[in-house]
């Protein structure tokens, strides 16, 4: 029985470990990081998760929620020209139509569009990410009345790694290679899609100046290896 329990227990930790490392990418959290806004002005309530998530919807006419991981924010209604298929005759993997998923919780924020005082309850409007930090709005082009991702990695792209599948042979095998302290590649992608989040950490802080938050060091100088992130999923 005491071997059982043991047994369990051990299983628990391995778990609880696994999956705070996805969450937590350096494992530095988010706590002070460029996603705490806790003791920006606008933020009310001072807290940190709530600009973003919110544990009870409070019957709010704009239902965030609806964007899934009890987002609470508000998300970009703009079009994007894609980095897909009919733009790149060498893509093998499916893009979806538009940005979907986590992606496009990171885009609510990051194409320009929506204000970062928009969240919960509170009208905003007023905060853009222009003039927070102008250098950190993706993409950097506006296209008529599109916004331009060809300027962008791929995203909500389906990484298909199985060639005898109409998969890209360079991939690295997303189930069986370590991506940072992340886990596995398959365990950052959304939905088995690229995303922003496959390539950074919202949940984390930069353990070494410009690093943007990636998974992993793109430079010898920054704890890495040079290129590092982009040859854990490239074979080049
Ligand atoms: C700036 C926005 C933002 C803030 C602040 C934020 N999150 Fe998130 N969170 C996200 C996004 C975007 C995702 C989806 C992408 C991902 O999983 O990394 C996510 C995913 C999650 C998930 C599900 C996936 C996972 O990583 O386990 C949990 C749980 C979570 N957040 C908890 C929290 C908690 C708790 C806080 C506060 C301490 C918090 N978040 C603060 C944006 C945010
Ligand atoms: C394939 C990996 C990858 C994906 C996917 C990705 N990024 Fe990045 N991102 C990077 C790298 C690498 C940098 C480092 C600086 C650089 O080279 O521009 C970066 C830099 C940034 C920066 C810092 C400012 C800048 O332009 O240098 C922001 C903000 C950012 N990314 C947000 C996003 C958002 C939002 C998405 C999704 C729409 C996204 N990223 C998707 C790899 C990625
Ligand atoms: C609530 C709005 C909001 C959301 C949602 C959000 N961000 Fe940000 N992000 C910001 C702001 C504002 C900054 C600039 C912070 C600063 O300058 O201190 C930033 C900074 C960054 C940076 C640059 C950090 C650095 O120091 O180089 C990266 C990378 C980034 N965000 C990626 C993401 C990704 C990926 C997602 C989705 C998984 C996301 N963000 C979701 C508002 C947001
Ligand atoms: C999380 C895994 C991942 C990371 C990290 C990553 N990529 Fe990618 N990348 C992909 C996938 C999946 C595709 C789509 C490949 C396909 O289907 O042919 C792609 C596509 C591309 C393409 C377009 C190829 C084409 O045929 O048009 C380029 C170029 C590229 N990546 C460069 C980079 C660079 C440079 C980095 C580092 C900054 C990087 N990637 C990091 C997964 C990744």
């Amino acid at each position: 029985m005491k071997k059982i329990i043991i047994l369990a227990l051990a299983v628990l930790l391995t778990a609880g470990v696994a999956s705070m490392a996805l969450a937590n990418g350096l494992g530095m959290g988010i706590a002070g990081s460029p996603h705490d806004f806790s003791t920006d002005v606008w933020n009310a309530r001072q807290e940190i998760c709530r600009v973003c998530h919110v544990p009870h919807d409070h019957q709010l006419a704009t239902q965030y929620y609806l964007n899934g991981l009890l987002w609470n924010h508000g998300v970009s209604s703009a079009t994007y020209t894609m980095y897909n298929n009919a733009w790149s005759s060498s893509i093998n993997g499916v893009s979806s139509a538009q940005p979907d998923g986590t992606a496009k919780l990171c885009l609510g924020c990051h194409d320009g569009t929506v204000a970062i005082d928009t969240f919960d309850k509170y009208a905003g409007g007023t905060i853009f990410i222009g003039g927070y930090n102008a250098g950190y709005k993706i993409p950097g082009f506006l296209d008529g009345t599109n916004l331009d991702l060809r300027g962008t990695h791929p995203i909500s792209i389906t990484y298909n790694d199985d060639p005898a599948a109409g998969g890209d042979v360079n991939l690295a095998v997303a189930t069986a290679t370590a991506i940072g302290t992340s886990g596995t590649i398959a365990e950052v992608l959304d939905n088995g899609k690229v995303q922003c989040s496959s390539c950074h950490d919202v949940h984390d802080q930069e353990a070494v100046a410009g690093t943007h938050l990636l998974r992993v060091a793109q430079t010898v100088a920054t704890g890495g290896s040079a290129s590092g992130l982009c040859l854990t999923c490239h074979i080049k």
